[in-house]
This record gives structure tokens, C-alpha cells and sequence, in this order.
């Protein structure tokens, strides 16, 4: 056993000891191997140290993983690129958002894992990748055509593009905007519209779209207060996918919602601001926690979440594995919580 400083931590590298925060919540458990993102989520929690056994598996490259991080880094040198007006070649992002697309039609639940990890920094890039996956599972729920999802895809995950157009000191404030900040925040929409309208090789419906992401079902919405079937298809898949998602993040002036509340909220909100028959194949198709995550209940007790899709995956069956600073339950015993209506998630720990 090794205790080694977060910069001699590598992926590959597997954990003798949960890692365990200052607040008392677990992190990572023992008997995990760090992945590449793992290395990610120890910074951004600030860990100073962490015990590994002493031998490295090496780790095969996992495919979904590598495209979930081209996905990003692709999204993020092409709204950095905006931001600075350098030129702009989105060719690559075309190319990774194919290939995630082609994931999704293979199997649904390919990325599930994956998203939600997110930082404050890097919050508009992960959030455009995640806003991306969850809308190509619901558009292949209803049964859009495969070409279109494509073009929505490319869409979803440069919808928020404008905001690159939003002075730093508004879109990174730590607190709540003013009435004045916000309404400038609202131009990121038709922002978007004018810079996707320019790239070449992007359909105009694309920029439509981006333009009209929030606008909502009751004509609450902007820029154009645009209403229910006014609003374009694709846009209002992608206006519930960016809700979902944007709740569940942490943001540096609010705790993230978690994934089961988000889902509240949405179904709380339909008819107002989504169209319901989207919301429904959107709650029934996203795995709301997905299998084999890790959350701490409410009694303390740290579980892995079972298979579930849907309604049922808001209060999904879980196998419990340890307690909060207790040691490991040798026999894991299962939990459903649909029949136990006490229990519930109060955080996800990896
Ligand atoms: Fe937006």
C-alpha cells in the first residue's frame, strides 16, 4: 500500500482505503481503479492524499469514455475559439458527435455514468455534451429518423453556444443575476442563432433551433414567446434535456437538485413549460440514477443502484454495500425504494 499526493495519483490505480471528504461524505470507495475521470472528481474535491495498492492495472482505453471526452473537448475549443473570434472548424465535433449518436442507437444507456460529472469551470462544456446524450435518447424514444437525430445532436450540443458572446463577469458570477445581467444573458440564445447561422455546413433549421431552446410550451418563453407547436420539435426535446440537467449541477450559488428532484420539478412544470408527450418519453426513456452509481440514503447506508429504466429509476431498487464511515457489508442486502418511501437519496457518491 502506497499513500500518494493527488499529482503521483494515475489512472489505473486501485483504492485501499475509501477516500472520504472532510465533511464525513464518502468520495470513492476502497476497492475502486481510478479512471481518468476519478482523476478529475479528486481535484475538484480538493483531496489531499490518497492510499493505492502498490501494482497499476493498465486500463484498456474504454470507447464511450474516450468519445465523451472528444465530445468536450471538442465543444470546448470551438466556444473558446468563438469567444476569442478565431476561426472555427467544426468538422471534428461533427465527426464525434456522429459517432456518440451511434452509441446511443446501439444501446440508450451507453453514457449514462458518465454524465453529471461536472465542475464549476468546465460547467457549459460537460453541460452541452450531457444536454446532447439526453436528447438523442429521447428523440430515438419517439421515434425520430435516424438522420434527423444526427442534425439534433449537433444542435443540442451547441445550443448554448451564444453564451460565448456573454461577457465572462455575467456568465461566471457567483450569485444570482440582476433583472439587467439576466436580460443581457438572454441574448445567448439569438446570439447562438447568428454564429451557428454563419458556419457552414449547418442546416438552418440547426440555428432555429438553438434560437428557440427557451422558448416554452405556454409562451412563457424567449426571445419570441413562441407557443406549443410553434416551437420547433427538436428545440423542445433539448429545452427539457437542458432544464434536467442544469438543476443537477452544482452551481456556485445553489446546491445541485438531485437527480430524482430534477425529475419532480420537470413533471411539476408540465403543460406549462414542456410539451408533456416529450417530458413522458423523456422520464421514461433517461435512466434517473443509473445502475451501478453509488448513493448514500438517507439511514447512512452507501448502496449501488440496480437496473431500472424510466419512472421506475427514480426510486430504483439499490444493493447496499457499506455504511457511511462504517466498514464494508460483506453480504450486500437489497433495498427497493419504491416499498420503502422513507428512504431516499440524499447524494451520489461516484
Ligand atoms: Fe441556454
Amino acid at each position: 500500500m502506497q499513500k500518494l499526493s493527488l499529482n503521483e495519483v494515475r489512472a489505473g490505480m486501485k483504492l485501499v482505503k475509501d477516500v472520504v471528504l472532510e465533511d464525513g461524505r464518502i468520495l470513492l470507495l476502497k476497492g475502486f481503479t481510478i479512471k481518468p475521470r476519478y482523476l478529475n472528481k479528486l481535484k475538484v474535491y480538493n483531496v489531499p492524499f490518497i492510499y493505492v495498492e502498490d501494482d497499476i492495472v493498465e486500463l484498456e482505453e474504454i470507447s464511450e469514455e474516450r468519445v465523451y471526452e472528444d465530445a468536450f473537448s471538442n465543444i470546448k475549443d470551438i466556444m473558446e475559439s468563438i469567444r476569442y473570434d478565431e476561426k472555427v472548424d467544426i468538422e471534428e465535433l461533427k465527426e464525434t458527435v456522429d459517432d456518440m449518436v451511434q452509441h446511443i442507437l446501439n444501446d440508450d444507456m451507453v453514457f449514462m455514468t458518465l454524465t453529471g460529472i461536472r465542475d464549476i469551470d468546465n460547467y457549459t462544456f460537460l453541460h452541452s455534451v450531457d444536454v446532447c446524450i439526453y436528447s438523442v435518447i429521447t428523440a430515438k424514444a419517439l421515434n425520430i429518423n435516424n438522420n434527423d437525430i444526427y442534425e439534433l445532436a449537433l444542435a443540442a450540443i451547441l445550443h448554448d453556444v451564444g453564451k460565448c458572446k456573454i461577457p465572462l463577469s455575467i456568465l461566471n458570477k457567483p450569485g444570482k443575476l440582476t433583472t439587467e445581467e439576466f436580460e443581457v444573458m438572454k441574448h445567448h440564445s439569438i446570439k447562438g442563432f447568428e454564429i451557428v447561422g454563419q458556419m457552414p455546413g449547418i442546416s438552418e433549421r440547426i440555428a432555429r433551433v438553438i434560437c428557440q431552446h427557451h422558448e416554452k410550451w405556454d409562451g412563457s418563453g424567449y426571445p419570441l414567446g413562441l407557443k406549443n407547436y410553434d416551437i420547433e420539435l427538436w428545440a423542445r426535446i433539448i429545452s427539457i434535456s437542458d432544464v434536467y440537467d442544469a438543476l443537477t449541477a452544482n452551481r456556485v450559488y445553489r446546491k445541485r437538485f438531485m437527480p430524482h428532484e430534477a425529475a419532480e420539478y420537470l413533471m411539476a412544470n408540465n403543460e406549462s413549460q414542456f410539451d408533456p408527450r416529450i417530458l413522458q418519453s423523456f422520464i421514461n426513456n433517461i435512466a434517473i440514477y443509473p445502475q451501478d452509481i453509488i448513493v448514500l440514503l438517507n439511514t447512512g447506508e452507501v448502496a449501488r443502484v440496480l437496473p431500472a429504466k424510466g419512472m421506475a429509476s427514480m426510486r430504483p431498487k439499490v444493493s447496499v454495500i457499506t455504511k457511511k464511515d462504517g466498514p464494508p457489508i460483506f453480504d450486500p442486502y437489497e433495498i427497493d425504494l419504491r416499498k420503502n418511501p422513507t428512504v431516499f437519496v440524499v447524494d451520489i457518491i461516484s
